[in-house]
């Protein structure tokens, strides 16, 4: 059974925040948060949000010093048309999850793929009513949004009204003290128009951005017995009522379906009429059967359990569930930092999605991975004129934060100055490769993405006498920003270097080089590129014997953040960056980081210390920080600091840890959960001599299992203390390392391997 569940909760304003994003319901196109269809009572602030992945407008980001190439706009994701409303009053009063209600209930079912809210209501009589509204965003027909609610009364009979309203004029979510969040409140969709068809009960309102020329269309209709009694349209909002008897036990249904088309995806003037009329001949039950057989299909994919920690194997199947429900699968989205749940971040993606979430769909479902990587070939040509702002000659840039690929950040040292990300797009891709043997897409587009990346290494570096350095950059830790010889940097442009030219010649030996003729690639390069990778500087101070994060960071003095109360923390939300930047103090893992990704280019010893010597000076501020102290902790052994990383990071939205789950999840971070099982615990690695595993079972469980894809076939390893066993599910025999040894898994055979 996986379900989420939240019951007996206080009605405070942060729980209902908390609970808009957790309940959210997503389908990787659209997203609707958990608001309550009846509203709030004064005084209570909601986030009400629907949004569409990649549908966005163009706002202005004002510099007060525009310097050459300062960004002064943003892309940002749009909170489209309000279809959640519905209001309901029995016998002339309102029905209200305030106002005399019991055993409120709130679930999120991840095997049907719904999401409901429960409750009984009381009227003024004593009188007793079930109330219950189930929520869905189809994964088999993407647009589509249902709300089905029912009522049923326990002893009153008399009328019943319900007022439902389509909304079309929306602002977006701001906060102006939190950097995490937009500033501004700005109403970016204007509705053009607004179409009510009386007679069948439907209504479209189609609005169009400001800057940006996208339209989105909204549709609403809806099923009932009930008749409707009235329909008030204005300019921007349509209000439907109907009204009708109810009877005591004679449940009464009520389905509001709403679909969200944009002009990015459909053709507008097409595509609601035939949707319609899909829906309506299929009906909702239909619908909930192919969503249901939907997920059925993915957790046999997405295999990912431990015995005995209930919270743990919830807070999993969230995460896993999570990013289903924010990846873009279109192949012009990506999974934006907060998925489809909220508005934190902008609906902006980062190097989140490469180095945190694609690894989840790689080995469980590589035709999303492969969406993935589409979407950064689909910004390409914005990652060219992105690298010619920043002054390089040939190659692409890609943003830091983006949705349609202009680069969206504002402030530059922890922003574009991220070079990283162009390596860890290519790890990203190399990854995929390694995972399905998939040369084709190489060649058809993840080839270019690797090279036109690759060669912008060439210009932001240079050769010294004896090396190759990059200066002025900054790695993944946000509290050191601009440095030179960022290691994480080095040593992923290194890598991402060498492949480069791996790919150039399996291309070439494979009669698959269209692309290097198209981006007019040379063997010269590929010499330059690979006498760079060869020379490339990784800085290491011999006096500590530890690996350096930049050229400065070790001579800096320590910030004493051990001792600051934990109301100063984020610490980005109460000192100065220059402040931070002139410590040793890291956000996030950054050089550790390199350690898991790089893990051939290390020796243990030389892993534990520098872990040893990193670990006190991060604060962890990022969420996409403990996951991958987790998984280096058992790179060295240490299963139990492993653990006790894993289950803080693990449960990061499901207790709201981070205190901001509100403004959405934190989707790198449940990527970062699945990384810590599989990867971590499991010790899976896709490497050029195949795919491996080295588990380490933790001693709080007993039991630990999670299936992966290896070259089209399918696996299931499940381990305890002794034993691996490891199952061929789907496809051809592979073979698989365990423990440094080669074994061939054969079909439908089992390996059992008695732990040494
Ligand atoms: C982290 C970045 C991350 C971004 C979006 C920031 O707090 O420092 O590494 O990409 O959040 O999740």
């Amino acid at each position: 059974m996986k379900k989420l569940i939240k019951q007996g909760f206080e009605l405070t304003n942060d729980n209902l925040l908390l609970q808009e994003t957790l309940f959210h319901t997503a389908n990787g196109y659209l997203g609707v948060r958990g608001n309550f269809e009846e509203g709030y009572p004064q005084g209570f602030s909601s986030s009400r949000g629907q949004y569409i992945n990649g549908f966005y407008d163009i706002a202005e980001m004002k510099q007060a010093e525009q310097l050459y190439g300062f960004v002064n706009k943003k892309e940002v994701m749009l909170n489209v048309a309000d279809t959640q409303s519905l209001m309901i009053e029995i016998g002339g009063e309102a029905v209200s999850l305030f106002e005399n209600a019991t055993d409120i209930y709130r679930e999120l079912d991840m095997e049907k793929g719904t999401a409901l809210r429960q409750f009984t209501w009381h009227n003024q009589a004593g009188q007793s009513f079930q109330i219950a509204f189930k929520r869905m965003a189809s994964f088999v027909m993407l647009p589509l949004f249902t709300i089905e609610l029912t009522i049923t009364s326990n002893e009153f009979s008399g009328e019943v009204k319900i007022t439902s309203k389509h909304n079309g004029e929306v602002t977006n979510f701001a906060d102006p003290n939190d950097p995490r969040v937009a500033a501004e409140s700005e109403h970016y969709l204007r509705v053009v128009g607004n179409q009510v068809d009386e007679a069948q009960g439907i209504s479209k309102i189609t609005a169009k951005t400001q800057v940006s020329d996208l339209a989105a269309e909204t549709i609403v209709f809806h099923e009932s017995k009930l008749p409707l009694t009235e329909l008030v349209a204005t300019e921007v909002e349509n209000t439907f009522i109907y009204r009708g008897e109810i009877s005591p036990k004679q449940p009464l249904s009520f389905t509001k379906f709403s679909l969200f088309l944009d002009s990015r995806r459909y053709d507008l003037a097409k595509a609601s009429e035939e949707l319609i009329a899909e829906v309506k001949s299929a009906g909702l039950s239909d619908l909930y059967q192919k969503q249901a057989a939907y997920l059925t299909d993915f957790w046999q994919n997405a295999v990912a359990e431990v015995s005995g920690d209930q919270l743990l194997n919830e807070s999993l199947d969230y995460s896993l569930y999570s990013l289903l429900q924010s990846a873009g699968k279109d192949g012009i989205s990506n999974i934006a930092a907060k998925g489809l749940s909220g508005e934190g971040y902008e609906g902006h993606y980062f190097w989140d999605t490469e180095i945190y979430m694609m690894p989840f769909f790689t080995l469980t479902n590589p035709q999303i991975a492969q969406k993935l990587i589409h979407y950064r070939y689909s910004i390409l040509d914005k990652a060219r004129e992105n690298a010619r702002i920043l002054g390089h000659q040939t190659g692409a840039l890609y943003p830091w934060r983006t949705i349609a690929g202009a680069e969206s950040s504002g402030y530059f040292p922890s922003g574009t100055a991220q070079y990283h990300i162009n390596s860890d797009i290519a790890y990203a891709i190399i990854q995929y490769y390694l995972a399905t043997g998939d040369l084709q897409l190489i060649a058809d587009y993840g080839g270019e993405v690797i090279f036109e990346t690759a060669r912008v290494w060439l210009e932001v570096g240079h050769f010294t006498e004896e090396h190759f350095v990059i200066n002025a950059v900054t790695g993944p830790d946000e509290y050191t920003c601009v440095v030179n010889n960022n290691f994480y940097t080095n040593i992923s442009a290194k890598y991402h270097l060498e492949w480069a030219g791996k790919f150039y010649q399996v291309l070439t030996e494979a009669g698959l080089a269209e692309v290097i003729g198209k981006i007019g690639l040379t063997s010269a390069e590929i010499a330059e590129w690979q006498r760079a990778a060869a020379a490339m500087y990784l800085p290491f101070s011999k006096e500590l014997q530890i690996h350096e994060q930049d050229d400065s960071f070790l001579a800096k003095p320590v910030m004493e953040f051990k001792n600051l109360p934990a109301e100063k923390f984020p610490l980005l939300l109460h000192y100065h960056p220059l402040y931070l930047y002139r410590h040793q103090v890291t956000k996030q893992a950054d050089l550790v980081l390199a350690y898991f990704l790089y893990e051939n280019q290390f020796e243990e010893a030389a892993i534990k210390r520098g872990y040893d010597y990193y670990e006190p000076l991060t604060t962890h501020d990022s969420s996409l920080s403990s996951c991958i102290f987790s998984i280096v902790a058992n790179q060295f052994g240490d299963s139990e600091k492993a653990y006790n990383y894993f289950d803080e990071s693990s449960k990061i939205d499901i207790t709201n840890s981070h205190k901001n789950t509100k403004d959405g999840i934190h989707a790198a971070n449940m990527g970062g959960t699945y990384l810590g099982l599989v990867f971590g615990f499991g010790g899976l690695r896709l490497t050029e001599s195949g795919i491996s595993l080295r588990p380490q079972l933790p001693k709080n469980w007993d039991k630990m299992t999670f299936s992966f894809h290896y070259h089209g076939s399918q696996f299931l390893a499940e381990i305890t203390e002794a034993t691996i066993n490891l199952t061929l599910v789907a496809g051809a025999a592979q073979s698989v390392m365990i423990n440094g040894e080669n074994y061939l898994v054969e079909k439908k055979q089992s390996l059992n391997e008695v732990l040494k």
